[in-house]
């Protein structure tokens, strides 16, 4: 009998526990399927940002819910969904991610606000400022038609939020749309920016507080139509993945280099190999993310935009590696940080 009843406790137990845990301890990166928090929601961060910050990873992303229509009136495919504002999970082995919430949220009132959910909020980006001890957010602000084109900052004393919107703005007087921020080993922090319609790629300094453009800039890849930057550092080296300009469609990267980041850029070459290298795998660049404690490992991250069904849309990360100081990136269908 005290057999049995211990069986039966056991066997509750465990019951509650995959209930309340809803999914099991992940190992592994699956590219382009679903990924899925640890309570077992599919992870809705997309156009990510990652930071690390006392022993926990931080994924930003844009939250894309609902509908997808096209807007009309354009002559492009203007896909899009209403803005979710930026969502936020946290992990300590950035394979099992913890659903933070909505850090940034959209704003359902005021039809003239940055954050009203008709706009465009992407590809949220967020740095720590050592001397104010403030988060820093930097993210693409736009219209539905994407024609404001500007960057917007928000700031938050928490990695978790809530961040509190400061503005947007038009960085050195120039429209801006796809972006990314870059903090250097030096405290010095970057924006990078496609400008003067995609055609240019910038590089701005930032003031020291990290919430404005300091007036140092520079046009890192000019006539080159590149979005979608991605930078990291190696060895005193910069790096820069970045797409072709093709909407929701992909296309193929470019990873340019650097030995000063506001001095002359290499355009460079494709870093993938293998599958669909030249359409980057189907995706497009969002991130580079330099693994702690593994000096010269990265993760190359990269969102698969699903155009009519923008909810649905996936992640691609992938081991980025250093051959003989070549940039390489090669496609798999899973793999692990440890095995
Ligand atoms: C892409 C861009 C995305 C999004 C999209 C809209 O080129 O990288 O972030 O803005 O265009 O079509």
């Amino acid at each position: 009998m005290r057999k049995l009843q211990f069986l039966f406790m056991f066997m509750l137990l465990s019951l509650m526990t995959s209930m309340s845990f809803g999914q099991e301890k992940r190992d592994d990166f699956y590219p382009t399927e679903i990924w899925k928090d640890t309570k077992g929601d599919t992870i809705n961060a997309h156009g990510g940002g990652f930071m690390y910050h006392k022993g926990t990873y931080y994924w930003y992303g844009e939250l894309k819910r609902g509908t997808t229509w096209l807007v009309p009136g354009q002559n492009w495919e203007c896909y899009r969904v209403n803005a979710g504002g930026v969502s936020c999970y946290s992990s300590k082995d950035l394979v099992n991610w913890k659903k933070e919430g909505v850090v940034l949220p959209a704003n359902k009132t005021d039809q003239n606000h940055d954050l009203h959910y008709s706009k465009v909020l992407e590809r949220p980006k967020v740095i720590y400022n050592e001397k104010t001890k403030k988060f820093v957010m930097w993210l693409h602000i736009d219209s539905q038609d994407y024609s404001a084109a500007r960057v917007g900052i928000a700031v938050s004393d928490k990695p978790t939020g809530p961040f509190k919107y400061i503005q947007s703005i038009k960085p050195n007087g120039l429209d801006s749309r796809d972006m990314t921020v870059f903090k250097d080993d030096e405290k010095s922090a970057y924006l990078i920016y496609s400008s003067e319609w995609n055609k240019n790629l910038h590089i701005s300094k930032l003031t020291d507080d990290y919430q404005n453009v300091s007036g140092k800039d520079i046009i890192a890849l000019p006539r080159m139509s590149r979005e979608a930057p991605a930078m990291f550092k190696h060895k005193n080296r910069y790096y820069l993945i970045t797409s072709l300009t093709t909407g929701w469609d992909p296309n193929m990267a470019l990873v340019a280099h650097a030995d000063s980041i506001m001095g002359k850029w290499n355009p460079g070459y494709n870093p993938c190999k293998g599958e669909k290298a030249d359409l980057t795998f189907t995706g497009q660049s969002t991130f580079v993310l330099p693994i702690e404690g593994k000096p010269g490992k990265y993760i190359f991250m990269a969102d698969v935009w699903k155009k009519t069904n923008l909810q649905d849309s996936r992640y691609i990360w992938l081991p980025l590696e250093f051959k003989n100081d070549s940039v390489e990136i090669s496609w798999k269908k899973s793999w692990s940080l440890t095995k």
